[in-house]
């Protein structure tokens, strides 16, 4: 078991499900069913849930993240974006930057997701970085390239000391909401390299750095991945929905 800066982390991401109601009953199942749990636990509700459910974990030791956040890092005429310091105000303490929906249907280039990376920290979030190849890439055998350069855009922009306080999360596109999932060894062998890549420019940095799997993650696959070396957690898409499921992947994480 990973323990330390590693001990395992297990977030859910809600994408945009969900309504008022059903999200206080999922908070309450997840705050009550995670009290006794070892592992670290993330919710990551759609903004403007966030300031209802940083009132109904007080207490709990599950921590609060958003989804997305503006590159902005003042205030300003951005109708529609929220700031790093608004995420904060709300109880944040992670921010997901670069998701591969945002990066497929909202513009997210490698430059604005360094960008993010950037105001995350900014304000004080730990911003979750996520990367990915899709299944065009994987086939055409360009996965490490791919992974690859998005960590190197948030490297170029950011440094490697930046990394101390980040997440990374490898979610492979064809894995997202498709029910397959990465077998513990293609998983490890991504967030291997991503670990190397860190190390070859710090190594304290690169082994207490948290690398997430995310993609159909559920109770079942759950103890398989996490048990391989460089996966410290899983972000979770669908499973974090269902209280019953998300516990599970939280209890496999927690052995
Ligand atoms: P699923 O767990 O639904 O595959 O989603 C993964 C994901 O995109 C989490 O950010």
């Amino acid at each position: 078991m990973k323990t330390g800066l590693r001990a395992p982390l297990i977030a859910g991401n809600w994408k945009m499900h969900g309504a008022l109601a059903e999200s206080h009953a999922l908070v309450e199942a997840v705050r009550d069913g995670a009290a006794s749990m070892s592992a670290r636990v993330l919710l990551c509700p759609p903004s403007v849930y966030l300031t209802s459910v940083a009132g109904w974990l007080q207490g709990s030791r599950i921590a609060l993240g958003a989804q997305d956040l503006s590159e902005q890092t003042g205030s300003g005429a951005f109708t529609g974006e929220i700031s790093g310091r608004m995420l904060k105000d709300a109880g944040c303490e992670y921010v997901i930057v670069g998701h591969s929906e945002r990066r497929a249907l909202f513009g997210d280039t490698d430059a604005r997701v360094a960008a993010k990376f950037l105001a995350a920290q900014f304000a004080g979030l730990v911003p979750i970085l996520c990367v990915g190849e899709t299944l065009e890439q994987r086939e055409q055998g360009r996965t490490q390239a791919v992974v690859s350069g998005q960590v190197q855009a948030v490297l170029d922009a950011a440094g490697v000391d930046a990394l101390e306080q980040a997440v990374i999360a490898y979610e492979p596109v064809w894995a997202i909401g498709t029910g397959l999932t990465a077998s513990p060894v293609q998983a490890q062998e991504v967030h291997a390299m991503i670990r190397a890549m860190v190390a070859a420019l710090n190594d304290t940095i690169a082994s207490g750095l948290t690398v997430l799997y995310g993609g159909s993650v559920k109770g079942g696959n759950a103890g398989e991945l996490l048990a391989m070396d460089d996966i410290d957690g899983g972000l979770i898409g669908g499973a974090s929905l269902k209280a019953d499921e998300f516990l599970a992947i939280c209890g496999a994480a927690s052995i």
